[in-house]
């Protein structure tokens, strides 16, 4: 079993641009360049973009177009998407069937959302440092509700009745508990963020599993049973159990409890909305949506932004991380440190978009980033 969530390791790569609607379409160039600059001694990449968006969807009436998920899936090792969103698709319809559609029916069953505190001005809670707030949560990202199982029983009557079903395989629970544990396992903690060790080399990260196993009891029973199964085999990993209001609660109170939380789908989309404005919020959230050895998809967490779209305001930090997160992905680790460091960096002289106080445009963001990272690539 692979330790590590690698697409090659290898010096090439093929990477799809999706940038998507509103902000989607400043912030990911800025990914793009952020990863050629970091990139460009080593490694060769060929960078594809896809106009998968509202406004293809408008003009052609097509959101994920057919064969698209054959062709990232046997041609690309990654993809970097911008957002998805637009006024005039009130139902959302296209950003439904390409995001979904590609989570899914690319089995991208791991969500991973880390969250670090770059900075004690950006957090919230009261007398935290950085190091306190240093973890990263694995929502499982293809089952749960959200596979849209359920239905209407007389629809608009006084009498009607909505179900939506909870969808957990063995195989699906077990594939992310497992990663938290592999992961806890091949990973430490230093100066810059979580970093691949050797076997031995450091203390395992610990391991939360979180469920509502007393209320959801069917649900709840499959995922302690399979947590209890998995956890031994891994001896050397401290690991326990929360319920999703206890986890909810400590992180708050006290977030140094906390290094890996591995749960559900949606529990996973809640704490780690959470997680994320513990450190400054969607300005400063990656996401990387993952299949181990398979093409996998990195996003900022934020969505398009209808509200800024076009005024040259948007914050490109997320998309920046996100691209850390892709470079991880393809075992190009000192890159993303690279990549991370300039957005430390750009927090630390306060260059910043006005979402985080600051007075400066994406330009002027994205040129500091940019020549930061030409100077320690
Ligand atoms: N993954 C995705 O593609 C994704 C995620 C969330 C929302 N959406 C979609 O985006 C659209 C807008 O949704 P929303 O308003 O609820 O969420 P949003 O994240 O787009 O915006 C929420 C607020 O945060 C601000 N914001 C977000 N990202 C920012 C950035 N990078 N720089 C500066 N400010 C930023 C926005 O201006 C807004 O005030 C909707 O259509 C929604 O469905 C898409």
């Amino acid at each position: 079993m692979p330790n590590l969530p690698l697409r090659s390791g290898g010096p090439n790569a093929r990477i799809a641009v999706i940038p998507g609607d509103g902000i989607g379409k400043e912030v990911t160039p800025i990914g793009v360049a952020a990863i050629q600059a970091a990139a460009r001694k080593h490694r060769h990449i060929e960078f594809v973009e896809f106009d998968w968006s509202a406004d293809k969807y408008l003009r052609e009436k097509v959101s994920l177009p057919e064969g698209a998920v054959e062709l990232l899936q046997n041609e690309f090792d990654a993809i970097l998407f911008g957002a998805l969103g637009d006024p005039r698709v009130p139902s959302n319809q296209h950003a439904a069937d390409i995001l979904l559609g590609l989570r899914f029916k690319l089995d991208l069953y791991i969500n991973a959302r880390p969250t670090e505190l770059f900075h004690e001005r950006f957090t919230p809670l009261k007398d935290r440092v950085c190091n306190d707030i240093q973890l990263i949560v694995f929502r499982e990202n293809t089952e749960g509700i959200y596979v849209g199982a359920g239905g209407f029983f007389k629809k608009g009557t006084p009498d009607e009745i909505a179900t939506q079903e909870d969808i957990n395989s063995r195989k699906g629970v077990e594939r992310i508990i497992r990663h938290a544990f592999e992961f806890a396992r091949t990973h430490y903690l230093g100066s810059a963020g979580f970093q691949p060790a050797s076997a031995g080399a450091h203390k395992p990260l610990r391991v939360c599993m979180s469920d509502k196993s007393n209320a959801m009891t069917f649900a709840g029973d499959l995922w302690q049973r399979v947590f209890k199964s998995v956890r031994v085999e891994y001896p050397d990993v401290e690991s326990r159990h929360l319920y999703i209001d206890t986890l909810t609660m400590e992180l708050v109170r006290d977030p140094r409890q906390f290094d890996v939380i591995v749960t559900n789908n949606l529990f996973g989309d809640i704490i780690s909305d959470l997680s994320a404005e513990l450190a400054g919020g969607l300005g400063l959230a990656p996401s990387g949506n993952i299949h181990p050895g398979r093409t996998s998809l990195f996003e900022p967490v934020h969505g398009s932004a209808p509200n800024i779209a076009g005024k040259g305001i948007a914050n490109p930090f997320g998309s920046v991380l996100a691209a850390g997160m892709l470079l991880d992905f393809l075992g190009w680790h000192p890159e993303a440190t690279c990549l991370k460091s300039a957005v430390k960096a750009a927090l630390l002289d306060n260059m910043t978009t006005p979402d985080l106080h600051g007075s400066h445009t994406t330009a002027q963001v994205s040129d500091y980033l940019l020549a930061h990272i030409a100077k320690h690539a």
